[in-house]
C-alpha cells in the first residue's frame, strides 16, 4: 500500500512537471516579436511562464491530492494532530522559493541591461503624443509623419513628449511601452529586426479619444526607408501635390478630416470644403487671410466645439514662407 501510494505520487508529480513543461513552450500568447528587445523580453517571459506553471501545477495537484486522500468522514468530530515545527519542511519552503527569486532576479537584471544598452549612431525620432494622435518627427531629416517608418536592423532612439496629458506608446511587437509626460522627455532605445508593419497603440487611459488613439510602425529596408525620407523633402512643383506635400510632412491629418490628402483625424475641425467654410465664418476676414491666420496663430478663431490651445503654435516657425503658401493655396481648393 505504502509503495503504490508512492509509485502514484511520483507518476502524477512528473505528469504535472510535464504539463507545466508543456504550458510554458507551447502557448503562443505572444505577438510577433520584431525587435532585439522582444527576443529578450520573450525568453525571460517563457522562463517565469514555466517555472510558474511548474509550481501552480505542483501545488494545485498536492492540494487535490490532499483534499481527496485526507478528506475527514463524516462522522469523524474529532480534531486534526497539531503539528510543531518541522525543520526540513521550512528550510525548503524557504531555500527553493527564495532561489527561484534570486534566479529570476539577476536574469531580470541582464535582459534590462542589454535591452537598455544605448547603441551610438541611433536613428533619433521624435515622438509627440497628443489628444488623439501620435506624430512622429525625425530630427536630421527634417520632416514629420503621422505613420512612423523605421530600416530594419538600424538602432533607433525615441524621444518621448506629450503636448497634454499622460500618454503611453505602445509598440506590442517590440514589447515596448514607456509614458509620455508633459513637460518631460522619456528615452527609449530598441533595434527592429523584422520587416513589417506593426500596431501602435495608447496604452494610458487619456480621454474619449483613447482607443482611436493607433497608428502604424512600418519596418522596412534602408533603400525603402531612404526613399521614403526622400518623398518628405522633395518639394513638388504642381501646387495639389505642394499641399498635399506641406499636409504629410506636418501631420495635419493625425487631427484633421481631409479625404483628398489622407487626413483622417477628429482632434481638430474637418477641412473637407475649408474654402467655403473659411469664406464664411468670420464677417470681414477673406477665406485667405482666414486659413493662413489659422494655422500661424490656431487661437485666432476657435471653431466652436474644439478647445482653444490643442493645435501646436509653432508652424508659423516651422514652415518656410513656401509651404505655408502651398499649404494655404492648397485649402483654398477645397471647396
Ligand atoms: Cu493617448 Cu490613451
Amino acid at each position: 500500500m505504502k509503495e503504490r501510494t508512492i509509485f502514484v505520487l511520483v507518476i502524477a508529480a512528473l505528469a504535472l512537471l510535464g504539463l507545466g513543461y508543456l504550458a510554458a513552450t507551447r502557448l503562443d500568447v505572444l505577438p510577433e516579436a520584431a525587435s532585439s528587445r522582444a527576443v529578450l523580453v520573450d525568453q525571460l517571459f517563457r522562463v517565469m511562464l514555466g517555472i510558474s506553471a511548474v509550481i501552480f501545477f505542483l501545488v494545485e495537484g498536492a492540494l487535490i491530492y490532499a483534499v481527496i486522500r485526507f478528506r475527514q468522514p463524516p462522522e469523524d468530530e474529532s480534531d486534526a494532530v497539531p503539528v510543531h515545527e518541522n525543520l526540513p519542511l521550512e528550510l525548503t519552503w524557504t531555500l527553493i522559493p527564495a532561489l527561484i527569486v534570486i534566479v529570476i532576479g539577476v536574469y531580470s537584471f541582464r535582459v534590462l541591461t542589454q535591452a537598455e544598452a544605448a547603441p551610438p549612431n541611433a536613428l533619433v525620432v521624435e515622438v509627440i503624443a497628443r489628444q488623439f494622435s501620435w506624430e512622429f518627427r525625425y530630427p536630421e531629416a527634417g520632416v514629420s509623419s503621422q505613420e512612423l517608418h523605421l530600416p530594419v536592423g538600424r538602432p533607433v532612439r525615441f524621444q518621448i513628449i506629450s503636448e497634454d496629458v499622460i500618454h503611453s506608446f505602445w509598440v506590442p511587437a517590440f514589447r515596448v511601452k514607456q509614458d509620455a509626460t508633459p513637460g518631460q522627455v522619456s528615452e527609449l532605445v530598441i533595434t527592429p529586426v523584422e520587416e513589417g508593419r506593426f500596431p501602435i497603440r495608447c496604452a494610458e487611459l487619456c480621454g474619449v479619444g483613447h482607443a482611436i488613439m493607433t497608428s502604424v510602425a512600418v519596418v522596412e529596408s534602408e533603400a525603402e526607408f531612404e526613399a521614403w525620407l526622400q518623398s518628405l523633402t522633395a518639394f513638388p512643383s504642381d501646387p495639389v501635390e505642394a499641399g498635399r506635400f506641406v499636409f504629410g510632412k506636418y501631420g495635419c491629418g493625425a487631427c484633421h478630416v481631409l479625404a483628398d490628402a489622407g487626413g483622417t483625424g477628429i482632434v481638430g475641425p474637418t477641412l473637407e470644403g475649408i474654402a467655403t467654410t473659411a469664406a464664411e465664418r468670420i464677417p470681414g476676414v477673406d477665406a485667405r487671410t482666414y486659413i493662413e491666420e489659422s494655422i500661424v496663430d490656431p487661437g485666432a478663431f476657435v471653431v466652436e466645439g474644439f478647445p482653444d490651445g490643442v493645435m501646436p503654435g509653432d508652424f508659423g516657425e516651422r514652415m518656410s514662407d513656401a509651404e505655408l503658401e502651398a499649404i494655404v493655396n492648397y485649402l483654398l481648393m477645397q471647396e
